[in-house]
Order: C-alpha cells, then sequence, then structure tokens
C-alpha cells in the first residue's frame, strides 16, 4: 500500500527568465503534480552552482539543496536545451553533482524513474539532447522512461497558459504520467 507521495524532482532550464525548457519541465511537474506527486523544481537560476569539484561540492548551500532533493526522489524530469548540439554545460554541471550519491545505498538515480526533454531552435537539436539525457540517465543507473519529448522551441512557444503545440503538452502530459506511475511502483516497493 502506499503510504506516501511519490517525491518528483525537475533539473532544468536556462538562465534566460521564462525559457522554453525550464517552461516545459514545470509543466511536466505541473502534470506529475496534478497525479499526486509532491515535485520540487531546480530551475535555471537554481542550477548557477560552481564547476563540479569532488573536493569542495559540499561548500555549496545551492548544491547540498539539490543533492538532498535527489536523495528522496522517486523520480527525476531532466530538462536541457540544445546549447551547440547537446545538453547545456549548466544542466550537465548540475548532474555532475550526483557524484555526491556515489556512496549512497541508492547511487546516482539508482532505481528512479528518469523523463527528459530536450529543446533546440530546430528539429536536429531537441533529439541529439534527448538521447544524451536518456544515455546520461541511463549511465548513471536511472529507469527511463519510454516516452521522451523533443520540442523545437522554434515553433512551440511557452506561457502562463501552457503551451502553443497541443501535441507537445500531450507528450510532455504522457512522460510526466510514465514518471509518476514508476515513481509510485517505487514507493510502493521500497516505502
Ligand atoms: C550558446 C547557444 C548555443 C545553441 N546551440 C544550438 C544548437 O546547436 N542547436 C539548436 O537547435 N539550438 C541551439 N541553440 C538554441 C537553443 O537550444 C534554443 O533556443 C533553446 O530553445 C533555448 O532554450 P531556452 O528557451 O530553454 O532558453 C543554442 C542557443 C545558445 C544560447
Amino acid at each position: 500500500m502506499t503510504t506516501r507521495k511519490p517525491v518528483i524532482v525537475g533539473i532544468g532550464g536556462t538562465t534566460r527568465p521564462g525559457s522554453s525548457s525550464e517552461q516545459a519541465l514545470a509543466m511536466a511537474l505541473n502534470f506529475a503534480k496534478a497525479k499526486g506527486a509532491e515535485t520540487i523544481l531546480f530551475g535555471g537560476l537554481d542550477l548557477q552552482l560552481p564547476m563540479y569539484d569532488p573536493a569542495t561540492a559540499g561548500d555549496s548551500e545551492d548544491a547540498r539543496h539539490l543533492i538532498a532533493a535527489l536523495r528522496r526522489a522517486d523520480g527525476v524530469i531532466l530538462s536541457s536545451p540544445c546549447y551547440h548540439g547537446g545538453v547545456s554545460g549548466l544542466v550537465k554541471n548540475a548532474i555532475d553533482y550526483t557524484e555526491e550519491m556515489r556512496a549512497d545505498d541508492r547511487v546516482y538515480f539508482d532505481g528512479r524513474a528518469l523523463g527528459a526533454i530536450g529543446c533546440g531552435y530546430g528539429n536536429q537539436g531537441p533529439g541529439m539532447v534527448l538521447a544524451q539525457l536518456r544515455a546520461i540517465g541511463h549511465a548513471l543507473r536511472g529507469w527511463n522512461v519510454p516516452l521522451g519529448v523533443a520540442v523545437n522551441s522554434a515553433v512551440v512557444k511557452f506561457d502562463a497558459n501552457g503551451c502553443s503545440e497541443a501535441g507537445i503538452a500531450k507528450q510532455i502530459e504522457i512522460m510526466a504520467g510514465q514518471v509518476f506511475d514508476f515513481a509510485q511502483m517505487n514507493v510502493a516497493a521500497r516505502g
């Protein structure tokens, strides 16, 4: 029997206020919340962490906050813009902080559902970012959910009312639902 809400952490966005990658991520977390999750968003401004260094990683209060949230997470959703053909340095640096979880009972993303969103100015970049995020998540022992979301932000626009493309909004909803369902199974199995 499920005893608590699944915790789903979102990591992504850029330092640009209203970035499409952050708004897509926020939309995904809202869908997860509507299904019953506790959600925690680390957007672009939260991710301005020092360059990851194992020797000093614990010095950053923001980094400690991120790792504390990830340790509670049953699911994680990653969202990155395409910068020069790949995941942005900002998002990758944040992911690198999971090295602080290397000695945990549940190392890195072990046993956690993983959703991914890739954004780019065109059709090629988002797909590459999506593939990279899923490869990174897999390397960190996470369980990628079946649907990934590729957003061409030259065409798809986000605002307070949601997303300009109903098809993309639906994909985000399905992906977030898959992360929620797997996370809920984790909670039922592990408590
Ligand atoms: C430094 C930089 C490099 C970029 N490189 C690419 C790229 O290689 N391919 C691409 O499709 N878009 C590229 N873009 C565009 C962004 O991926 C795109 O505008 C994305 O939607 C921006 O994310 P945001 O709306 O979340 O800020 C680049 C943008 C910046 C600022």
